[in-house]
């Protein structure tokens, strides 16, 4: 089947199934092409939540469509890769959040959404990328725990107050970019400012004109005056950024921020999971609930 052919079939059935197809910024460019709503994970959750439709196509990895299913549990949550994981959401079990928790009782559990819903259940609060530092001021404890990502929690201390007890997790792709990479690029390009994600680094954040989520580099890359960036997060969201700036040039700020997660979905992958409406993402109730809890209280956090 051609390209064309198949982008007509996905059209085709989403009509049929009433569903809508949903997409993260690190997706294939040709996937964010035919998406519905392309967004952050918050706003993909909060999409999931709203959405009138059936079905949820959801072109991500495997976190995102278990939000999506614990928010949504009446509508079927398609993942066409049930491979499509996260190095990062694997690092934190149910087992070992119990065993901290036992080591700071009391301590609130703010859990970056980047998690299995076994350990949401487990968790007082969620955050993305893109309320983080709102979710930890929002509560009135002195100290938190924040699992699964040490450079998320690092950042979101250097804004508040309070004690972190960080868990060891790390997103592989972020972490593979490092501070020459950056020193090299800014050396070449010392017009443009640096932008990475709260996932780098701390030391490569350090050197960041701009710290955010995936959705607030479209923000802060159209509205800079800058005609060039150096972008540090991994390389899918460069389609919408080139699309959307045509006269701005983007710089990846490493040729190793490719997550081969998020590349795992094709345009065939899609056909397929709409052709046979599998495979189903499905959170057991006895998690859902108390996942669920974790996930709306974040969600009742007014955004920007
Ligand atoms: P967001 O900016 O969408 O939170 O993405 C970070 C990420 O790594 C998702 O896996
Ligand atoms: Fe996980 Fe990192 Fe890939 Fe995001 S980019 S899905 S955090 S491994």
């Amino acid at each position: 089947m051609y390209t064309d052919e198949i982008k007509q079939e996905i059209g085709a059935l989403l009509k049929k199934r009433n569903g809508v197809l949903l997409a993260h910024n690190y997706m294939r460019d040709e996937v964010q092409e035919i998406a519905d709503i392309t967004g952050d994970s918050l706003a993909l959750s909060m999409e999931a939540a709203e959405a009138s439709a059936e079905v949820i196509v959801f072109c991500g990895v495997h976190f995102m469509a278990e939000s999506a299913a614990i928010l949504a549990p009446e509508k079927t949550v398609l993942l066409p890769r049930l491979d499509a994981g996260c190095p990062m959401a694997d690092m934190v079990t149910e087992a070992g959040l119990l065993e901290m928790k036992g080591m700071y009782p009391g301590a609130p559990v703010v859990t970056y959404v980047n998690s299995s819903a076994a350990v949401k259940a487990l968790s007082d609060i969620c955050c993305t990328s893109a309320n983080a530092v709102k979710v930890v001021e929002s509560l009135p404890d002195r100290e938190v725990i924040f699992v699964p990502d040490r450079n998320l929690g690092r950042y979101v201390a250097r804004f508040v107050g309070k004690k972190f007890h960080l868990w060891d997790g790390f997103c592989p792709t972020h972490e593979r970019l490092k501070v020459d990479d950056v020193i090299r690029l800014k050396a070449e390009y010392p017009d443009a400012p640096f932008v990475c994600h709260p996932e780098c680094n701390p030391a490569v954040a350090a050197l960041a004109d701009h710290v955010c989520s995936t959705t607030g580099m479209y923000g802060y890359c159209s509205k800079s005056p800058a005609r060039r960036f150096i972008i540090g997060t991994e390389a899918g969201i460069l389609y919408r950024l080139r699309h959307e700036n045509p006269g701005k040039e983007f710089i990846l700020a490493s040729p190793a921020l490719i997550c081969p997660n998020m590349k795992l979905t094709s345009l065939e992958d899609i056909l397929e999971a709409l052709q046979t409406m599998s495979p189903v993402v499905r959170v057991p109730e006895e998690i859902r609930i108390p996942a669920k809890r974790a996930l709306d209280r974040m969600l009742a956090i007014p955004r920007d």
